[in-house]
């Protein structure tokens, strides 16, 4: 009897394990079968294994350098297999040309209301109405009407960063800037007023940090069986905790009534303003239901905040450790803007300040890969692509290939001056993505990170300090240093 009980033990583990390998290995293959080179792999794991070794930064360039003379590679996401495109030309291809067949991104999850309708995952057309609606909020008399919340919050930064001065402490930069840019965030996309390093307890900083952090256990779901984790939200488990997605929509909700009760609906021009009130009715083709509202406020979080304290922190500490260029991006400062403060107009005379914060983006785009799920089989450039087949484009190995940019370590601002922009292929920079799925928030993301910067250099030179580290090793799940962006600051003359 036991000896029964063993062997149906045996014959369950081995069924269950023959199932697991074949569910992992179903779509290996498909990169031999189109003639597309790829990298030795792991029988069962794919290319996971890789992913670990080198980290999401360099197992994008070893491979790209690998594969230095093809327009194309192949690569196993565990069981998902990804078409990595090399090629400049067949990119645009992809991000413009034949945008059709390449509308969605790799969602490896559905997501539940209050974050279903965001614009970052949502599919065909219902992305298509969202983007339509919510575009005209990002245009540039909008963006300039949503400055001065975004001046409040530097002056915010300015206060914080005396008091540190004051008492001779070193600045964490990614640290302060992510400060300023959840603030900003607060204060733009949910009405409300915040000062994180003031009050770090507050509950808008704690929701935000849970869904910044999310489950490492479901995360791992995600990664190795995405055919799981649209069950994980159907069964009450979703990636980012519900609560608080759903605190933050309550946010939303009670700024939008409390501006109707006080009748200041209109006046206020933070996005929600814009959104809900009758003064962007002009430019807006559909009206977004309130769950897309909703969701569109709470991708700020998503789109907004790594992203903006990563280049705002990379831009400051980079000139920290250059400082002939730190002294010629505030002479530019003192120049067009004199003592009046950073705001929408002034900044747009900052030339150099837009080179130094492009030249950070490019060292270390926080998108460090694009992606684009193919819609509809197509032919680009002699490579078949099949329906369904997820295409990454590398943008951190782009942004560092020597036969586009000479020493690519090398913190170098004249890469984009006028002439030297000329020069260069466009699609060799892609910091923002490209074509209509490209970053909506990149004239925000541009305006808010000079205002804060031109604040913080008009007052403050920043020098190395004990604790610097530089060059800089890259995190490797991250866009951020492993030690830090330490420095130290001193208040001009
Ligand atoms: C320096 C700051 C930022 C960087 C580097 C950045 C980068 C990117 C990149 C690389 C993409 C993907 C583009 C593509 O697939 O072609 C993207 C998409 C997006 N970004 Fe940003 N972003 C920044 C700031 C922001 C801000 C402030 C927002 C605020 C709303 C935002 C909202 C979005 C949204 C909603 C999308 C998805 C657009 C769509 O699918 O239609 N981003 N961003």
């Amino acid at each position: 009897m036991e000896v029964t009980c063993w062997l149906i033990a045996l014959f369950v583990i081995l069924l269950l394990a023959f199932a697991f390998v074949h569910y992992m290995t179903s779509s290996h293959g498909i990169f031999e079968k189109l003639g597309i080179d790829i990298p030795p792999k792991s029988p069962v794991l794919g290319h996971f294994g890789h992913s670990l070794k080198y980290g999401v930064f360099d197992v994008q360039t070893v491979f790209y350098k690998q594969f230095k003379d093809k327009k194309v590679y192949g690569w196993y996401d565990t069981r998902t297999p990804i078409l990595v495109v090399k090629d400049l030309d067949m990119i645009k291809d992809i991000l413009v040309k034949n945008f059709n067949y390449f509308v969605d991104r790799r969602v490896p999850m559905e997501h539940d209301e209050p974050f279903r309708d965001n614009l970052l995952t949502l599919r065909g057309d219902r992305w298509k109405h969202v983007r339509i609606s919510v575009s005209p909020t990002f245009s540039s008399g909008r963006i300039k009407k949503m400055s001065p919340h975004i001046e409040r919050n530097a002056k915010i930064l300015l206060g914080n960063l005396k008091e540190k001065q004051e008492s001779g402490q070193e600045v964490e930069l990614k640290e302060m800037c992510g400060f300023f840019a959840l603030d900003t965030i607060a204060s733009i996309a949910f009405g409300i007023d915040i000062n994180t390093l003031k009050n770090p307890e507050n509950k808008f900083a704690q929701e935000t940090k849970k869904i910044t952090n999310p489950n490492p256990l479901l995360f791992a779901i995600a990664v190795f069986f995405p055919v799981l984790a649209p069950w994980l939200t159907r069964f009450g488990l979703p990636f980012f905790p519900n609560k608080s997605m759903k605190y933050l929509a309550s946010v939303v909700d009670s700024v939008i009534a409390a501006r109707k009760r006080d009748g200041t609906e209109g006046t206020v021009n933070d996005f929600l303003d814009l959104v809900t009130s009758e003064a962007q009715e002009q430019g807006v083709k559909e009206r977004l239901s309130l769950s897309e509202i909703h969701a569109q406020s709470i991708i700020f979080i998503f789109g907004g905040l790594e992203t903006i304290s990563t280049v705002m922190s990379f831009t400051l500490f980079l000139l920290a450790v250059h400082p002939e260029c730190l002294e010629r991006a505030q002479k530019e400062v003192d120049e067009k803007i004199g003592k009046d403060f950073p705001c929408f107009e002034n900044v747009q005379n900052l030339h150099y300040l837009d080179m130094c914060i492009n030249e950070a983006i490019r060292m270390v785009p926080p998108g460090i890969f694009l992606d684009r799920q193919c819609v509809e089989s197509i032919d680009i450039n002699g490579v078949h692509i099949p329906k369904g087949m997820v295409v990454l484009i590398p943008v951190y190995a782009i942004h560092n290939d020597p036969s586009f940019w000479p020493e690519p370590e090398k913190f170098d601002p004249e890469r984009f001056t006028p002439e030297n922009k000329e020069t260069r292929h466009p699609y060799s920079y892609l910091p923002f993505g490209q074509g209509p799925r490209n970053c909506i928030g990149m004239r925000l993301a541009l305006m808010e990170l000079k205002i804060a910067i031109a604040a913080v250099l008009q007052r403050y030179t920043l020098v190395p300090s004990s604790k610097t580290v530089y060059p800089f090793h890259l995190s490797k799940i991250q866009a951020r240093t492993t030690d830090g962006a330490w420095v130290k600051i001193n208040p001009r003359k």
